[in-house]
């Protein structure tokens, strides 16, 4: 489908950014969604992710943090919060070990420096693993990662393996093929 038809499907059916659809792949393709109760999307803002899992997955218990605001989502419970200071959050942190999903989409600020814009991105997506390890169920926890196809992609790998296993990397038919995007999705080990 043409880059520009993503955002008018997601116009159409009321969605609220055509990030859905890159989740939507991710999930159908991991199955990652099966016996997953509690989850926690991280970056959720506008609020893409978070209303798609809500909508078609009304019975899951879906947490959302970012350092925007977003509208209300019924049955999301979003904590206008970074993911440097999860842990102020009680009620996410009551829930430690007992997640069984965490999604990312979190991407920095981009500067246009190269080197600072990797540094950044890689800095994101290890306290985003570290999230994953202290968070998530050790018998059935999951984690998927937005990153990008970089010089620090290999080291980011090397650090999501301390403790993750079957590693995979999908880039979703909704990323713009320009775009160096991509998500890293993974089992706890
Ligand atoms: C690509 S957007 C997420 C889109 C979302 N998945 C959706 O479907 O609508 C990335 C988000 O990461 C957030 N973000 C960036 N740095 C953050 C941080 N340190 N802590 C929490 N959120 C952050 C940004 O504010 C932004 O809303």
């Amino acid at each position: 489908m043409h880059q520009d038809n993503w955002a008018i499907k997601a116009k159409n059916q009321g969605y609220r950014s055509r990030a859905v659809y890159k989740l939507e792949e991710l999930l159908d393709k991991t199955k990652f969604l099966k016996n997953s109760e509690i989850i926690l999307d991280v970056g959720s803002s506008p609020g893409g992710w978070s209303q798609f899992l809500s909508i078609n997955y009304p019975k899951k218990n879906i947490y959302a943090i970012d350092i925007l605001e977003m509208k209300f989502i019924p049955g999301v419970d979003f904590y206008n919060v970074g993911i440097e200071n999860i842990d102020t959050i009680k009620a996410i942190r009551k829930l430690k070990g007992h997640f069984n999903l965490v999604i990312s989409d979190l991407a920095p600020n981009i500067t246009g420096i190269r080197d600072v814009d990797e540094e950044n991105t890689y800095n994101l997506n290890n306290l985003t693993i570290q999230l994953g390890h202290n968070y998530l169920n050790t018998h059935n926890g999951k984690i998927i990662i937005k990153t990008f196809q970089n010089t620090k992609l290999k080291t980011l790998r090397k650090d999501m393996s301390e403790y993750f296993k079957n590693i995979n990397t999908f880039k979703p038919a909704a990323s713009k093929t320009k775009s160096q995007e991509i998500y890293l999705c993974g089992e706890k080990k």
